[in-house]
């Protein structure tokens, strides 16, 4: 995504400058050429030697150094994507007011590319009336924000936005600006993740191995891609990825819920939940005692998903299952694909090392209805991830 994109990175003068170093710096790793700019106020925090050293590019800091006449037009004209992380409450007036008294100013009066905005400062100077007024102007322009976030200020901790946000959520929002109008662009993809929980009394659970990393990762992959995303997640310990929704749901009958509620305004729903098969039949509603001569369990089976929505899918919606097999998986993810009436299924075998739950690797076959099978060797969940997608996208075409 990022190889061969040029991007102009504006750092403006606030604590958060610190994070625009490792922003810089992931950019550059993704392949992006990063041009950076710094205002005199960033100068104060952090010097150009340092974006320097992980960017391998000259750092501007004035419009009046020799031999850069033109580059308060030509830096912007020429990128794919403009950042200003951190934006301090005076470079939104200033940027609001259409003013060009310094280099990132006049730069970004001239920038063709999108332009992202990582807001950053005191949560009054945030919550201000004129703070706001600035942001929607520069929104009503085109200009994207992000964040900022709630939590920890150099002044101390805050219940209110003011805190720049993280990198790495810069840089999803970037991907999704750069991937454009693609074709899961405002497409609603509804994706499930992780295990589910079924209850044998308040203390204790039935559930499985499933850890949700390769659910997480497709709902991260499909809003880059500009998809609107409802992530359905059992419990798991996955960080929440940017810009998707999290609905929380423990039991399959619960995840059950949430997919029947979203699934008449989808086009793609994406079953990657590893939902628990039984639940107990009579849960206790006190917790079972220790009994030596242990515990037999009635179990009934729950609700299959998939096999539940069938009645409710409509012509546009592309629904994808997964199988996770032990031993002859294509035939028995083709059986599974044909049972469930699916689009297409992920067929993964539990066996292969570096394959399945709890890894951040995985290699798959996917599988549609038409039957083209598309072999995913072994590679990081997230690749699988772009890979799946990519597959949705042709089959959707
Ligand atoms: N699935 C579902 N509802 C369930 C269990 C599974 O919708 N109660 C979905 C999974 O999310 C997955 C697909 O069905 O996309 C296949 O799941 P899997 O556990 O491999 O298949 P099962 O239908 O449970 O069949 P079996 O356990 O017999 O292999």
């Amino acid at each position: 995504m990022w190889r061969g994109r040029h991007v102009v990175l504006g750092v403006t003068g606030g604590i958060a400058a610190y994070k625009s170093v490792h922003l810089a710096r992931e950019l550059t790793q993704r392949g992006a050429t990063v041009d950076v700019v710094l205002s005199r106020g960033a100068t104060r925090f952090i010097g150009a030697p340092t974006f320097e050293a992980v960017t391998r590019r000259p750092v501007r800091t004035s419009l009046w150094e020799p031999g850069t006449a033109l580059e308060h037009i030509t830096l912007g004209e020429d990128a794919d994507l403009v950042i200003v992380a951190p934006a301090t409450a005076q470079l939104l007036a200033r940027a609001a007011a259409g003013m060009a008294d310094d280099l990132l100013t006049t730069m970004l009066l001239a920038a063709e590319a999108p332009v992202l905005v990582a807001p950053a400062m005191n949560d009054a100077m945030f919550a201000n009336g004129a703070t706001a007024a600035n942001l929607r102007r520069l929104v009503e322009r085109g200009w994207h924000v992000i964040g900022p976030a709630v939590g920890e200020l150099a002044e101390g901790p805050s219940n209110r936005p003011g805190r720049m946000e993280e990198p790495e959520a810069v840089i999803a929002h970037g991907e999704r600006l750069l991937a454009g109008e693609g074709p899961l662009h405002r497409l609603q993809v509804i994706v499930t993740a992780g295990p589910t929980r079924e209850m044998i009394d308040p203390i204790r659970v039935i559930t499985n191995r499933s850890s949700g990393k390769m659910g997480y990762r497709i709902a991260e992959a499909a809003w880059r891609r500009g998809a609107e995303v409802i992530l359905i997640s059992g419990p798991s310990s996955e960080p929440v990825p940017y810009g998707v929704r999290l609905l929380r749901v423990a039991s399959t009958a619960e995840m059950a819920e949430a997919v029947r509620a979203h699934l008449p305004t989808s086009d793609v729903l994406v079953m990657a939940a590893a939902p628990a098969d039984f639940r107990p039949r009579h849960p206790s509603a006190q917790k079972v005692p220790r009994r030596d001569g242990g515990l037999t369990l009635a179990l009934a089976g729950t609700e299959d998903i998939l096999l539940a929505t069938l009645p409710e899918r409509h012509h546009r919606l592309t629904v994808v299952g997964f199988a996770l097999e032990t031993g002859d998986a294509v035939e028995k993810g083709r059986a599974k694909l044909i049972r469930k009436q699916l689009d297409l299924i992920v067929i993964n075998d539990a066996l292969e090392p570096g394959a399945g739950f709890d890894v951040d690797t995985n290699a798959v076959t996917i599988l549609d209805s038409h039957g083209t099978l598309t072999p995913i060797s072994m590679r990081p969940k997230r690749e699988v991830a772009d890979a799946l997608l990519d597959a949705i996208e042709r089959y959707r075409g």
